[in-house]
């Protein structure tokens, strides 16, 4: 639990102003999927971008395809910087526009070395990646954070650094009470403890077999036992591809750059002649999937704007 501590850190606020982080109490339900391609299709479209990876597992860099290449040092300068308070050194995610901070389990080992340097200082701890990330934001018109399931110190770093929280949630009651419980706990806490400027921007259904009204309608009853009436839900769906989602991590390409490679896929002739393989097919859906992805980050940003001008 975070505690009262003396010491703390002097925190900028407007610097942050434009830092987003995924996270859900639960695995498997769309964060770092959602959170890697909505940085490359802003990254794509002109923003400046960093995206960082607060994940134990590192797997930002299966999507965006460093796994285990020269760009991967299993998250040990993100770690590093965070618990010496020192500016975070972000890579180029070799792309246009999109740096990214690579996570790894080094990342994993953070919780513990915080706590040992700061012993009894839970809310200093909690407030180590903003003292970092402050230090750069302001080279980035976007950060995203991509946060960890069911690790509440990970999660409040990542809450604490953040202007804005989304949650994306697959459709079955479970994972919505779960999973949105248990990182509703973590923003109520962080919120009132660290980081009052702390929003909830928005709920996304993630794999959605069917963007159906039925279901949305289910979806946000869930949604509204755990928040309460009116909870932010966001009118994009991201739909439900096997195809899309192995592909894209075989291939280490976020999902619009699939879309692009499918404009290549080899012709009906070439696979009857053996000239090409049927590996070499990429999903046709990917377009779809792009769709939904893009449609998500268009609402993001235009949320964010209008909660920034209300404000
Ligand atoms: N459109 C899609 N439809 C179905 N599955 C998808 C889709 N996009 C991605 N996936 C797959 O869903 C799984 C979970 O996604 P992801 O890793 O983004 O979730 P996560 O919440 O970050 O998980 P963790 O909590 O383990 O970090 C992954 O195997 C991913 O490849
Ligand atoms: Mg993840």
């Amino acid at each position: 639990m975070l505690t009262d501590d003396a010491d703390m850190p002097v925190i900028d606020r407007e610097s942050l102003s434009r830092v987003v982080t995924f996270g859900n109490g639960k695995g498997g339900v769309g964060k770092t999927t959602v959170a890697s391609n909505t940085a490359g299709l802003a990254a794509a479209d002109d923003t400046t971008v960093l995206l960082i990876d607060l994940n134990g597992q590192g797997n930002v860099g299966r999507e965006l395809g460093y796994r285990e290449g020269p760009l991967d040092d299993d998250g040990q300068a993100l770690a590093d910087a965070v618990a010496e308070g020192t500016a975070l050194r972000p890579v180029s995610s070799g792309r246009p526009n999109l740096d990214v901070c690579v996570g790894g389990a080094a990342v994993g080992h953070l919780p513990s070395i915080l706590s040992n340097r700061y012993q009894f200082q839970a809310e200093r701890q909690a407030l180590m990646l903003a003292v970092s990330l402050q230090q750069v934001a302001g080279n980035y018109d976007l950060v995203v954070i991509d946060s960890p399931p069911e690790n509440p110190p990970l999660q409040q770093l990542a809450l604490a650094a953040a202007r804005w929280l989304v949650v994306p949630v697959k459709s079955d009651k479970a994972s919505i009470e779960d999973g949105l419980g248990g990182i509703a706990k973590q923003f109520a806490l962080v919120r009132k403890k660290v980081n009052p400027a702390l929003e909830l921007l928005g709920v996304v259904l993630f794999a959605s077999g069917s963007s159906s009204t039925a279901i949305r309608k289910d979806v946000r009853r869930d949604v509204e036992k755990v928040l309460g009436e009116g909870a932010p839900m966001f009118s994009a769906v991201i739909r439900h591809s096997e195809a899309v989602s192995r592909q894209a991590r075989e291939r280490g390409l976020l999902v619009h750059e699939l879309e692009q490679a499918a404009a290549s896929n080899p012709a009906f002739w070439q696979l009857r002649t053996g000239e090409a393989s049927r590996e070499q097919v990429v999903s046709t859906t990917s377009a779809s999937v792009a769709e939904d992805l893009a449609g998500l980050t268009r609402e993001m940003f235009s949320r964010i704007a209008a909660l920034e001008t209300s404000a």
